[in-house]
């Protein structure tokens, strides 16, 4: 099995991005949750997805999650990884399960213990959930306009070019 998540480096448009969460109206439902765009302009001054963004384009957005919600286990469907960060929360967590076939009661599970204002290469072909305690969780994610690009092709990129 592939890894979960690989810790990818800190951002450069951390304060951009939390200034849009304060100040934009422009909050819209997709899929489970509520998201906001992240306009291509504040994306691409950042070096990391800049060059992520040449070999992968992608579109960028901001997830609100509300407080005292679980999201079950669960895989993506419409894109088999990602780069997110935390832009803020009271406190939340990510699980992520150690074998993906495993339906026991009581199972190893990996957490992804978020550093603040930093990139994470997340697979979302291995099972997640997400427990989000008081108040709002505020998570920068992207999703890449070819649904095929995968965790390893992303991950061979970051490596390859030490993004
Ligand atoms: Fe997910």
């Amino acid at each position: 099995m592939s890894s979960c998540f690989t810790y990818v480096g800190p951002s450069s448009i951390f304060q951009h991005l939390t200034t849009l969460v304060r100040d934009t109206q422009d909050w819209k439902p997709y899929y489970n949750f509520t998201v906001t765009e992240v306009p291509n302009e504040m994306v691409l001054k950042d070096p990391v997805l800049k060059k992520l963004h040449d070999f992968f384009p992608f579109k960028a957005g901001i997830c609100l999650m509300d407080g005292f919600r679980v999201y079950n286990w669960h895989t993506d469907d419409k894109r088999k990884c990602s780069i997110n960060m935390l832009l803020g929360h009271a406190g939340s967590f990510c699980l992520f399960k150690n074998s993906v076939e495993s339906k026991e009661v009581v199972e190893p599970a990996t957490m992804l213990d978020y550093q603040m204002g930093h990139y994470y290469l997340f697979n979302t072909q291995i099972p997640h959930m997400i427990y989000n305690d008081s108040g709002y969780r505020y998570l920068f994610t992207l999703e890449f306009l070819d649904e095929d690009v995968t965790y390893e092709k992303v991950l061979d990129n970051l490596t390859l070019y030490s993004i």
